[in-house]
């Protein structure tokens, strides 16, 4: 049953937060990404980039944002958004990013995704951007279906290492 969207609450990450984003991108990233890929390669990626000490940075780096989904005491998923260079096939003026955005699968279907993407259209809006872009890995249909029913069209595509394999990211993006 889907749940009424006032109950996920939206709040932007704190240092405190580091260990929690560390465990919610590794699991959801695995979930999302282990069965199509070798072991090795999920091993590689995601200990170099959801270590605590690395969320941390990132929760405090000026460039980015990075906002959790709270269902309750239950973080549900995230969105980082990063402030910089864009993908060449971006031509949208005042593009950001949006890194990563991730559901837990239980908590998929349940409106939870649709509020993230809210806050980042938001956040960009209220700080200026006028563009969205994101990679989002060619075999991720689910992902791509989502984000064309939010107006992203696929407007080129670059290469995105996972581990030691070397991976095509369509590149999305939308006005806002
Ligand atoms: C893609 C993802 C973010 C969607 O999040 P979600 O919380 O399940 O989505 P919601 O319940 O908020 O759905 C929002 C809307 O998108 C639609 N939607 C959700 N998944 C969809 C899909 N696979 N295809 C088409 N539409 C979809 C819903 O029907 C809903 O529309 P509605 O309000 O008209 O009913 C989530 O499945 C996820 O985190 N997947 C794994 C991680 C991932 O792949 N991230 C992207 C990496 S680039």
């Amino acid at each position: 049953m889907k749940l009424r969207s006032n109950v996920v609450e939206i709040r932007m990450a704190t240092e405190a937060d580091a260990q929690l984003l560390a465990e919610l991108g590794s699991s959801t990233f695995e979930e999302t990404f282990s069965k199509d890929n070798r072991r090795e390669d999920m091993e590689l990626y995601t200990t170099k980039t959801f270590s605590a000490e690395k969320q941390l940075k990132e929760i405090i780096d000026p460039n980015r944002r990075i906002a959790i989904a709270w269902i309750g005491n239950n973080a549900a998923g995230f969105v980082h958004l990063l402030k910089g260079d864009s993908d060449l096939s971006v031509k949208g003026a005042n593009p950001i990013e949006i890194l990563r955005l991730y559901v837990s699968v239980r908590w998929h279907g349940q409106g939870v995704g649709a509020a993230l993407m809210d806050r980042s259209i938001q956040i960009a809006r209220d700080e200026g951007f006028q563009t969205l872009w994101l990679g989002v890995w060619e075999r991720n249909f689910k992902a791509q279906s989502f984000y064309r029913k939010y107006g992203f069209v696929t407007v080129g595509q670059h290469v995105f290492r996972l581990g030691t394999d070397d991976q095509i990211d369509l590149i999305m993006s939308r006005a806002i």
